[in-house]
């Protein structure tokens, strides 16, 4: 399948659920308002890949994001609610230590870019459909 839909429904804020496109995992996160502030805030000249937030979201709580660190292709831990998110509250990919911030940004380790946000397009008001 080239392209596939996520209902968005069931999650509730502060949950996440991985879908799989085009073979890979896709990261959706419902984030509080909290974790949307703290992206809003932290200023570009502290990323390593300067994004802003803003340019990362279609809607601000939704964050959809290819779960593959940009390192060497490990699976970053922090969509389930025991996982460690690591330094950022986002996610932590243990495999050489990236830490990600609630954006997916990159922030600290060997990951040189921010988790890749897919093609995707809201087709319902709590309806993707990705790629
Ligand atoms: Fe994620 Fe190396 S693969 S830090």
């Amino acid at each position: 399948l080239s392209s596939t839909e996520a209902d968005l429904a069931p999650i509730e804020v502060g949950q996440a659920v991985t879908v799989v496109w085009r073979g890979r995992p896709v990261f959706i996160r419902h984030r509080t308002a909290k974790e949307i502030d703290e992206a809003r805030q932290t200023p570009l000249a502290d990323l390593k890949d300067p994004e802003p937030d803003q340019r990362r979201v279609i809607k601000d709580p939704w964050l959809v994001m290819v779960g593959i660190c940009t390192h060497l292709g490990c699976v970053p831990l922090g969509q389930k609610s025991t996982d460690a998110k690591g330094e950022y509250g986002g996610w932590f990919c243990p495999c050489h230590g990236s830490h990600y911030d609630t954006s997916g940004r990159i922030r600290k380790g060997p990951a040189p870019k921010n988790l890749v946000v897919p093609p995707y397009a809201f087709i319902s008001d709590t309806r993707i459909r990705i790629g």
